[in-house]
């Protein structure tokens, strides 16, 4: 099998989909798949002589964020009947929109942190909810653009120096813990509780806890109540077939753990996981017992079944 890595793209997570990219390619290859890669920078022409030439019987797509992970890629791929890993345009497409994930998983009965979207103008009218809340791009990764506002001035501040376009999310922000699950296919993986490292100032999971060295820990099993455990399980491949996903993909929560068992929200779903050396979704594959390569292999299969 022939399989071509794509990665790098456009988005504001380059880097980390460079990361990505690099650590499947060496995966793939101790997999004995005969590996291509490109990394696709700002024009797409490229790309599409280059699968035109190559020929990959299916794409390993290592983008995360806009333009890779939100269905543009897909639609490419689709229009050139090309194969590739995870999730389908319109998955894609849903599941990059914390908005309309909002709604389709509001639909589907499961529970997100009461907020909505917003303009800067009516956030700064009227603020629809109590401080501290958090404000979010709809359509940015790792983090990238998002803060938790405790005081007016706050909001006043965050919106002068917003732009990520003219629609705000804002949620109620839920003190207590982060948590993830790994989805493969029809299998929920592990419950991973992450704890930024607040001694490095980290209020939250935020962009520089996610990839420094040391600026998060991973617990794993997660030490929550059973109840807990199995609900954001259960919620994950929930969440990851409301939305029609494929392949690998990974679930956020917030736990409230000062309030029980009503207080478990589903923060978003990510379609392209981070295959980094620190990412959660390989973490949990190798705790399951499924290595980082097989993991990339089983990937490639799944793609192409
Ligand atoms: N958006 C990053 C890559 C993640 O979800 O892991
Ligand atoms: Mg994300």
């Amino acid at each position: 099998t022939r399989v071509c890595v794509v990665y790098g793209g456009r988005s504001s997570e380059r880097e980390i989909s460079i990361s990505s990219g690099k650590n499947v390619i060496a995966a793939l290859e101790h997999e004995g798949f005969r590996v291509i890669s490109f990394d696709l920078h700002n024009t797409l022409l490229p790309f599409v002589e280059f699968l035109q030439k190559e020929k990959p019987d299916v794409v390993f797509n290592a983008l995360h964020g806009r333009y890779g992970e939100d269905g543009a890629l897909q639609g490419v791929l689709e229009w050139m009947g090309i194969a590739y890993t995870h999730s389908n345009i319109l998955a894609s497409a849903m599941a990059m929109d914390k908005a309309v994930t909002r709604q389709i998983l509001t639909a589907t009965s499961l529970p997100v942190a009461k907020g909505g979207l917003y303009t800067p103008e009516e956030l700064l009218k009227q603020v629809p909810l109590s401080f501290p809340f958090v404000m979010k791009p709809i359509n940015e990764g790792s983090s990238i653009g998002v803060s938790i506002i405790h005081s007016p001035e706050e909001l006043k501040a965050a919106i002068s120096q917003w732009h990520y376009g003219p629609k705000i999310l804002i949620e109620d922000f839920i003190p207590g813990r982060e948590l993830t699950v790994g989805v493969l296919q029809d299998r929920a993986l592990t419950v991973t509780d992450i704890t930024p490292a607040s001694s490095q100032g980290h209020e939250f999971y935020d962009y520089g806890s996610k990839y420094k060295q040391g600026g998060s820990s991973h617990l794993l099993p997660a030490r929550i109540p059973p109840l807990i455990f199995n609900q954001a399980m259960d919620y994950a491949l929930k969440a990851h077939k409301a939305l029609g996903c494929s392949g690998g993909s990974r679930t956020d929560f917030r736990y409230n753990d000062t309030l029980g068992e009503e207080n478990l929200v589903i923060l978003e779903v990510n379609t392209q996981p981070g295959m980094t050396r620190t990412s959660l979704l390989p973490e949990q594959a190798a705790y399951c017992g499924i290595p980082y390569s097989a993991l990339c292999r089983w990937m490639v299969e799944n793609a192409l079944c």
